[in-house]
């Protein structure tokens, strides 16, 4: 790993002339996307698939191979749809991004509509995120004044319209296809697929789903070259700069751009260490879905394979850190109570199957449990796992599983005690 790190993605977080379009272009902002217009399209993804990006919305798949399978015909009209409904619990980067460094973005997403042929973008945003919807539409003003979007960009004959689309707060419509649904003014169910959306997307047409960070890398891979971005990171699978949300009980919490692949005891001094001093006693490390982490993997290397190997999965990269204080049957029980609430009830296992953990871990954690629940939650698990219609179902699962294989004696100790062991904070006594 490369001994000094210099920030890409946040690069001009904290100056306030990212903001206009005149300071974004003195910090040499849209040179990528002058640059992508003078090559063929199909050398655009190339150069995305050289530099191995993967998805950083959760499943980590590769963005490049994503472009290359919308179909190359002119029949259908092709969509750009940027995810940023970003709703899982813990995650909080793209609003980072949006909020101090909009062109950036809107960079991104027209190098990737031009090497796919899309005329049309709609950055789905979630609908609390009124600051960083208020800033993008401003960027995007200024943008389609400056020539840069609408009916010749940059003067050379492309032709992109771009739109920020708010959502209504639904955890579900950051599923891409629940997204789509969104999108066309239906309620916010996902879709069974295949097809997929590069061939049955947005209105019918062939459709390119990317997170917000991950188009915020593609100006830098255009401008700086693919070489460049892998040699960044673990190796050849897991490369380029990081964002990490990392929360709890760290003594700085917030957003921190590394070389991906930084092991999680070195994120952890960048965000002060632990609180108060206290001791690590687990750790998430990607959002809500990703199954629970304990401190002999401290030195993991946060990347999409390593923590795959670990039992986990990198995701959204939200790094939730619990000190020895934290009541692992509660946190999970209100992991629960989240996607029971989110799923969107359309499949059976998941509406079904989120409501019974919920029930089962809530009165675990009130001393009603029985000697039973473990395997009662394994087998309600077994069957959400690889049965829902959406992967809601496998992430609603990934905690639960994890707490039961790792940390039985804290169930045991529910059940014993009759009662939760640890103390219970104010914020729980109204119920939640
Ligand atoms: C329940 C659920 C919620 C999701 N929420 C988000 C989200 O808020 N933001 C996001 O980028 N991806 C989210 N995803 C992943 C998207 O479905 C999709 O994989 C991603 O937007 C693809 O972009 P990427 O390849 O750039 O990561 C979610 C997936 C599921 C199953």
């Amino acid at each position: 790993m490369a001994a000094k790190f210099e920030p890409v993605l946040t690069r001009n977080v904290g100056k306030p002339e990212a903001l206009t379009l005149k300071g974004y272009r003195q910090l040499g902002g849209y040179e990528g996307l002058a640059k992508a217009l003078t090559m063929e399209p199909d050398a655009v993804i190339d150069e995305v698939k050289k530099s191995g990006l993967r998805g950083r919305g959760g499943a980590g798949f590769p963005a490049g191979m994503k472009w290359s399978f919308i179909p190359k015909g002119k029949d259908k009209p092709k969509y750009l749809v940027c995810n940023a409904d970003e709703s899982e619990p813990g995650t909080f980067k793209d609003r980072l991004l949006m909020e101090n460094d909009p062109h950036q973005l809107i960079e991104g997403c027209a190098i990737c509509c031009f090497a796919v042929s899309a005329a049309t973008c709609y950055i789905y945003i979630r609908g609390e995120y009124t600051k960083s919807a208020v800033i993008l539409e401003r960027a995007l003003k200024e943008a389609y004044d400056a020539g840069i979007l609408g009916d010749n960009v940059l003067g050379s004959g492309f032709k992109l319209n771009m739109y920020v689309h708010r959502g209504a707060g639904a955890y579900i419509c950051g599923e891409e296809t629940g997204m789509l649904e969104s999108l066309e003014g239906k309620r916010g169910q996902p879709r069974v697929k295949p097809p997929f959306p590069a061939v049955v997307g947005a209105f019918g047409a062939p459709t390119v789903i990317n997170n917000v960070e991950t188009l915020c890398n593609v100006p830098h891979i255009i401008t700086r070259g693919a070489d460049w971005f892998k040699s960044i990171g673990t190796d050849e699978k897991n490369t380029g700069p990081k964002l990490y949300a990392i929360s709890g009980h760290v003594d700085r919490p917030g957003t921190y751009e590394h070389p991906i692949g930084i092991t999680f005891r070195e994120m952890l001094d960048a965000a002060g260490g632990m609180w108060h001093g206290r001791q690590l006693k687990a750790f998430i490390p990607g959002g809500a879905s990703a199954p629970i982490l304990k401190p002999d993997q401290i030195d993991l290397k946060m990347d999409f394979d390593t923590v795959a190997k670990a039992g986990s999965m990198l995701g959204s990269a939200a790094v939730i850190v619990m000190d020895e204080t934290t009541c692992m049957v509660r946190s999970v029980a209100r992991l629960s109570k989240f996607f029971n609430h989110e799923s969107c009830g359309q499949c059976t296992p998941c509406r079904e199957g989120t409501n019974w953990m919920e029930l089962v871990l809530d009165r675990l954690e009130h001393g009603e449990g029985t000697e039973r629940d473990s395997q009662l939650l394994l087998s309600i698990c077994k069957n959400i796992g690889g049965q829902s219609l959406c992967a809601l179902g496998d992430a609603a699962i990934g905690p639960v599983k994890s707490l039961v294989d790792r940390f039985p004696e804290e169930i045991e100790q529910h059940v014993r005690n009759r009662a939760c062991p640890f103390p219970r904070p104010r914020y729980f006594e109204n119920g939640a």
